[in-house]
């Protein structure tokens, strides 16, 4: 049983995620609430160590299912020391990407299975889903040229990363109370906002 609140933020890559996750974490906080801020992968000194060797360029080639199950581990390793126990305090967690991205990047965008990688992730975490998700929407030839240097997913092809966005538009359409769908390319302020309005109703405190 966990007494606190998990919110995740969603989408593509350079979809402003990390701007409007801290804005959240800052709005709730003002407001008087306990938050953890965190993200995926990462969390934790061994799930970091994880994500570099995910993210490494000189890595490129990783077998799509090692790839998957690095993710699971990162994630495992995360909910474990970081997000379970400030749930269990009664925190509000607010984590950059969780178990969709994986559903979305390895299991619609690699191929290897919506429901196979939603299943490993579930158990990889005991069950963990968040409360709410908010999907930043963005086309990928836009939030892709928002970065520099690119990673080693970043990297893919401009198609790869709208089989991405596909994938969590089907997603979010599939779990319509718990995803909240933006549009990336809207002014910040009004996202926040939105996402501020969605976030204090869900905690009864409008
Ligand atoms: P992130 O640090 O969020 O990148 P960005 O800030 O550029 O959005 O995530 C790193 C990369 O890992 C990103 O390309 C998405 C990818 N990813 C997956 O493929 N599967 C996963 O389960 C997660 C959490 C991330």
């Amino acid at each position: 049983m966990t007494r606190g609140i998990f919110i995740a933020f969603e989408g593509g890559e350079g979809a402003g995620k990390s701007t409007q996750s801290s804005a959240l974490a800052d709005h709730l906080a003002a407001r008087g609430h306990v938050v953890t801020r965190t993200r995926e992968p990462g969390g934790t000194p061994a799930a970091e160590a994880i994500r570099s060797v995910l993210l490494d360029p000189a890595n490129a080639g990783l077998d799509d299912r090692a790839e998957a199950l690095l993710f699971a581990a990162a994630r495992g390793e995360h909910v474990a020391r970081v997000i379970r126990p400030a749930l269990e305090r009664g925190d509000i967690v607010v984590c950059d990407r969780f178990m969709d991205s994986s559903v979305a990047y390895q299991g619609i965008a690699r191929g290897l299975g919506r429901e196979r990688v939603a299943d490993l992730s579930l158990w990889a975490t005991g069950g963990l889903r968040p409360d709410l998700a908010v999907l930043l929407d963005v086309d990928p030839a836009l939030g892709l040229a928002r970065l520099e240097g690119p990673d080693r997913l970043e990297a893919e092809p401009v198609e790869w990363h709208q089989r991405v966005r596909e994938g969590f538009r089907q997603i979010a359409a599939d779990d319509p109370d718990r995803y909240l769908v933006l549009d990336a390319s809207r002014p910040v302020e009004d996202l926040a906002i939105e996402i501020a309005a969605r976030v204090d109703e869900l905690l009864g405190d409008p």
